[in-house]
């Protein structure tokens, strides 16, 4: 089967078209940087989260806990994190058209991209983060942003967390939820996004477990990428020099995923130090070190962070699971996606309407379990399997004018298109035994 590879393009389009995913405000002229999921979106996001989740809390010798923090934050909170200071991106303005860049995406020694002239202003550094103002007052006190990394809130309620639970450093404090960065240039879908989810995990532990602790987790990430079947050769680790170190961090490594504009961030692994901790312990007053009984002396405890955007790994799903085969039958899309991640799992397709029935009772039974399955009667079987391929579900059951005679149903596998013949009452034990419903990462 010849394959052709993905673009942005073409994934944008598939994703409007299926309802994966939609331009935020569509209808009023649509949001830059902004985007809505649609219903296989929807499905798609929450497995990739629960795979995340899943990959964390399969350790069964770490302790990890989950909180979900507030979006808002309060200025002293940034202040004291750095990011009041130091989160901006370098921007430059084209003074013939008003274009707007980061700096650092373009060649300043080029001409605009927009309207082709060559009058660059000063680069100036643009803050990312959105400010606004709680309630009526406009007292400095009122004044709160939305967050830009998920890992303030982790830091901020450290100690409510230890205090509340059971747990001994070394544990983690895992998070997946909205931030927020006002991009100079959102761009590439849904690689740079002004809205976007994250899913983070502060490790916290020594000083002197902490690079033992990185070691682990760079490993640990990118086993995660490969877990969910995303090709080898395109994912690697870089570790940064440097000149390219946050301000917060001494050690960060990148897993990187080769996309077809070059290899670039999925997944941020940097080791913190105890930057945060200190930092918050200085500004808020509140002491969040922690009591060592055997050394009989307080630490602040070093941290170790993998950081990963939800919609950038969707992206990179997509990418990597897409292709466009020619078949027996004529040019297919296809997107190999991992069954876990597959939004629907199985399609229970009759090959006419009146073959209903039998497939229909079949259905409602897994769909009773919870399960997302879906049942489709109309339009040809080609073109079902065909819209059923498109949006990655990884096999389908059809019953036909055989089925009625031996109570049989043929599976059909989305990868390989092959087909076999299965009891319509055996579904419900195929699939407990098929990796769809069971495919665990571990
Ligand atoms: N707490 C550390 C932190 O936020 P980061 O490298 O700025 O580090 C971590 O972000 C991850 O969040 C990135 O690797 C990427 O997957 C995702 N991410 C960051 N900015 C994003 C944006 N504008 N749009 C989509 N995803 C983004």
């Amino acid at each position: 089967m010849a394959q052709t590879a993905a673009t942005l393009e073409k994934l944008v389009a598939l994703c409007k078209r299926r309802g994966f995913v939609f331009q935020a405000a569509d209808i009023y002229g649509g949001l830059n940087g902004v985007y809505d999921s649609g219903p296989l979106g929807t499905l798609m996001k929450e497995n990739i989260k629960s795979a995340w989740k899943q990959s964390l809390l399969r350790h069964l010798d770490k302790d990890i806990l989950f909180i979900d923090g507030a979006l808002l934050g309060t200025e002293s909170m940034w202040k004291a994190s750095g990011h009041l200071e130091n989160f901006h991106d370098p921007l430059v303005e084209c003074k013939a058209c008003n274009a707007r860049f980061r700096a650092d995406d373009i060649d300043l020694n080029g001409n605009c991209s927009r309207c082709g002239k060559k009058d660059w202003s000063e680069v100036r550094e643009f803050h990312l983060m959105f400010k606004t103002q709680l309630g009526a007052s406009v007292e400095q006190s009122s004044t709160a942003y939305l967050r830009p990394e998920t890992a303030q809130s982790i830091f901020v309620n450290f100690k409510n967390v230890l205090s509340s639970n059971r747990v001994k450093i070394p544990f983690g404090i895992a998070q997946i939820g909205k931030s927020f960065r006002n991009e100079v240039t959102p761009k590439q879908f849904l690689f740079r996004m002004r809205e976007f989810e994250q899913m983070e995990i502060e490790w916290f532990c020594t000083e002197e477990e902490a690079l033992s602790a990185f070691a682990f987790w760079r490993e640990e990430r990118k086993n995660f990428y490969t877990a969910l079947g995303v090709t080898n050769e395109k994912v690697h680790l870089r570790d940064h020099t440097q000149e390219e170190l946050s301000h917060y961090s001494s050690a960060t490594c990148d897993v990187e995923y080769e996309f077809p504009f070059g290899f670039k961030e999925l997944e941020g692994i940097a080791y913190r130090g105890n930057y945060d901790l200190t930092q918050h312990s200085t500004c808020s007053g509140k002491d969040l070190s922690v009591f060592d009984e055997k050394k009989a002396a307080s630490f602040m405890p070093h941290v170790v962070e993998c950081s990963v955007g939800v919609d950038r790994l969707f992206l990179t799903l997509l990418f990597d699971a897409y292709a466009e085969e020619e078949t027996e039958s004529g040019p297919r899309v296809v997107l190999k996606l991992h069954p876990t991640i597959a939004p629907i799992k199985a399609a229970f397709l009759p090959l006419v309407d009146k073959l209903s029935e039998p497939l229909l009772q079949a259905y409602r039974k897994l769909r009773a379990c919870g399960h997302s399955v879906q049942f489709d009667s109309s339009g040809s079987i080609g073109k079902r399997y065909r819209r059923h391929d498109e949006i990655g579900t990884p096999f389908c059951f059809t019953y036909d004018y055989d089925s009625e005679k031996d109570n049989t149903v043929t599976v059909r596998y989305r990868d390989s298109m092959k087909q076999e013949r299965i009891a319509i009452d055996a579904i419900e034990s195929f699939i407990k035994n098929t990796s769809p419903f069971l495919d665990k990462l571990c």
